[in-house]
């Protein structure tokens, strides 16, 4: 079966993106001011970032470790932000690595005692074609506003017979592309942009992919796919015939 070529490029978000996002991750380290951050989409409706932004900057959660255990192998968490993940993964004696394109996150991941490189996953990474697992937790399938351009990438990165673990939104969903962006009263960021995909529009979007869900579940109110190559599912077929 033939792999797709290279996956497409998306935009990387600006640096007044970044820099807002770090102002953001600052916040955190403050209960109070981190409930001050939203998002904002275009269409002008406001959701309270605070919650999400103490999560990123929190130690790894009981969903967190059980998330960690659907990947096996050497994980790469792809936007990994102040990695918790990392860290845990690193607590934990095993193999990972992040990457993110925010230096703010990166510096605070690094602290935490996870190996964290600083630049974007459409770069070239160390271990192409040969992680374990990749993992796009807390919404970062929406990374650059393709869903189908990052599972193609992150593809690219798995090893023949690895996984694409990645959180999805809930059911009905459906898969909802928007420019966003980081605010504050009085402060704002560049839009940038960034997309939702449900469980329910999951086996679409990987499909578009050349990826296959091999499993769907859900913890508490986050769910979640487990996605291999086309090629490793269609091997499993044929075992099973
Ligand atoms: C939802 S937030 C991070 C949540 C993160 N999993 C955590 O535990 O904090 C999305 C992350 O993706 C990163 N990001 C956005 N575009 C990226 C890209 N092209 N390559 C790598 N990281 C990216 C952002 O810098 C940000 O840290």
């Amino acid at each position: 079966m033939n792999r797709p070529g290279p996956a497409p490029r998306t935009p990387a978000m600006t640096s007044g993106a970044l820099d807002t996002y770090a102002a953001a991750l600052d916040a955190a380290v403050d209960p109070g001011s981190a409930d001050d951050w939203f998002t904002r989409t275009q269409d002008g409706a406001r959701h309270p970032l605070g919650a999400d932004l103490r999560r990123w900057c929190a130690p790894a959660d009981r969903v967190d470790r059980e998330l960690l255990q659907h990947c096996p192998g050497a994980v790469l968490d792809v936007g990994c932000g102040p990695g918790r993940l990392v860290a845990e993964l690193a607590r934990q004696g095993r193999h990972g690595a992040g990457v993110d394109s925010s230096a703010a996150a990166v510096d605070i991941a690094r602290a935490a005692g996870g190996p964290v490189l600083h630049r974007s996953l459409f770069d070239p990474v160390p271990g192409e074609g040969r992680w374990d697992s990749v993992v796009l937790a807390d919404g970062n399938i929406g990374i650059g506003g393709d869903p189908v351009a990052l599972l193609a990438r992150c593809g690219e990165l798995i090893a023949p017979d690895g996984r694409v673990v990645v959180e999805l939104s809930p059911p009905g969903t459906g898969r909802r592309i928007a420019r966003v962006r980081l605010e504050r009263d009085g402060l704002h960021g560049d839009w940038f942009d960034w997309a939702l995909v449900g469980t329910d529009a999951a086996h679409e979007t990987a499909a578009a992919a050349d990826l296959v869900v091999a499993e769907l579940w859900r913890d508490g109110d986050r769910w979640f796919a487990s996605l291999v190559r086309l090629e490793a599912a269609a091997g499993d077929l044929d075992l099973a015939s």
